[in-house]
């Protein structure tokens, strides 16, 4: 971004690709930590005189409905939250590269700000290569003159047209939070402090295999909570009634508990539920003793002092996943208790990704008190197992 502005960019358009896939509750966004987090490079364009044109998608689209129709996929609350925080208004066009968007594209002025419907909306975002690159030339076409800045963090793991391929139509430039993101994250592939320990949460252990297999032989402690856990118990031969299990990974979780049996450490107590509502009958159990026909939607309290025992002498650590259902109240106070003590913990932190920085968030935590918390969920993942981040490497082509 440095390059840009040392180049000028007053008047000229800047085609930004941001990560505004926020969590929403109806139309109101319950966290806005991905929106505050791309201003500092949306600020340093609008005052160097920039007309900045943002790209950003809402949630996963199967069928595309015709524009407009489907109000869950519109980026209008986006557009306002966006405006206040800028203190400026900030238009939203009606489709990605119709009419609407050359209008709003033309009507742009040096330091403001515009955004695009939901690029997911086009199916070509998505699409083959070819209608990707198809939409990317329509998307440069907007911007005449323009530079492209890649600032979603969170969306630099997909190889899409507003990530990837327009990377290729016009000078591309990564932003403030891309550098910053991928600085921190190469502290932890590089050669982290010791005792470095990995917390992994999250519902599905098939998601997780490829970081959990790459990271168990770099860390010295990984901590698993979550649903993901289950396979994991089930695989040393609880019987977990009627929690989650993903049965065909029970074999690899075995493999994986003999192989790294000091590494990896599994929760000891859950809170057990009759069944998976915020009204069920709760119990904490040992993991041995999960009712039969009752399922564990979060760690139990003495899970939450093993792992604060092992994040409380940590040197580096990065947490990605919930701990349990920490949207519904009585199954919260798992994944809010790891998160004080990583807060409490003296290590580096990362905390990687939109769930668990939302439950820092959620839980009044000061941010402060974290290394780094990371907007990208799966792109911080990916990162970490060593992938080439498209989004990422098409920057770097070009430099
Ligand atoms: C995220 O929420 O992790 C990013 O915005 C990417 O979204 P996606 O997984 O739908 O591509």
């Amino acid at each position: 971004l440095d390059d840009l502005l040392a180049e000028g960019v007053q008047d000229r358009f800047v085609l930004l690709r941001a990560d505004f896939n926020v969590p929403l509750d109806g139309y109101s966004i319950t966290d806005d930590g991905r929106i505050r987090a791309a201003l500092p490079t949306i600020t340093r364009l609008v005052g160097g005189g920039a007309k900045v044109l943002v790209m950003a998608h809402l949630g996963r689209i199967k069928d595309p409905e015709p524009l407009g129709r489907d109000k869950r996929s519109s980026l209008s609350p986006v557009a306002g939250k966006l405006g206040q925080l800028l203190d400026q208004r900030v238009s939203l066009a009606e489709d990605v590269v119709g009419q609407s968007a050359r209008d709003v594209a033309a009507s742009l002025t040096a330091g403001g700000v515009a955004l695009l419907a939901n690029v997911r909306c086009e199916p070509r975002e998505t699409g083959s290569a070819s209608e990707r690159d198809a939409l990317a030339t329509e998307l440069a076409e907007l911007v005449p003159g323009g530079a492209f800045v890649s600032d979603g963090f969170g969306v630099v793991h997909r190889e899409q047209a507003s990530v990837y391929e327009i990377a290729r139509k016009l000078p591309a430039y990564g932003g403030d939070l891309v550098a910053r993101e991928t600085e921190v994250l190469r502290r932890l592939t590089g050669d982290p402090a010791r005792p470095y320990v990995v917390i992994l949460g999250g519902s599905k252990v098939s998601d997780k295999l490829a970081v959990l297999t790459n990271l168990l032989p770099r860390v010295d402690t990984l901590l698993v909570g979550g649903a993901m856990c289950f396979t994991f118990l089930a695989a040393e031969g609880n019987d977990v009634g009627g929690s989650k299990v993903e049965a065909d990974q029970v074999d690899t979780c075995r493999e994986l508990l003999a192989q790294y049996p000091d590494t990896l450490v599994l929760p000891v107590d859950v809170v057990a539920a009759s069944e998976f509502s915020a009204d069920a009958d709760t119990r904490e159990v040992q993991v041995s003793d999960i009712p039969e026909g009752w399922m564990g939607l979060d760690v139990g309290p003495g899970t939450v002092r093993l792992f604060g025992e092992k994040l409380a002498d940590a040197a580096t650590v990065f947490w990605n996943g919930p701990m349990g259902v920490f949207e519904m109240e009585p199954f919260a106070a798992g994944t809010r208790g790891v998160a004080e003590a990583v807060a409490d913990s003296p290590a580096f932190s990362v905390i990687g990704g939109g769930d668990s920085a939302s439950a820092i968030r959620a839980a009044g935590l000061d941010e402060e008190r974290f290394g780094h918390i990371s907007t990208g969920g799966g792109a911080s993942l990916e990162f970490l197992e060593g992938k080439d981040l498209p989004g990422i490497a098409v920057l770097e082509e070009g430099s």
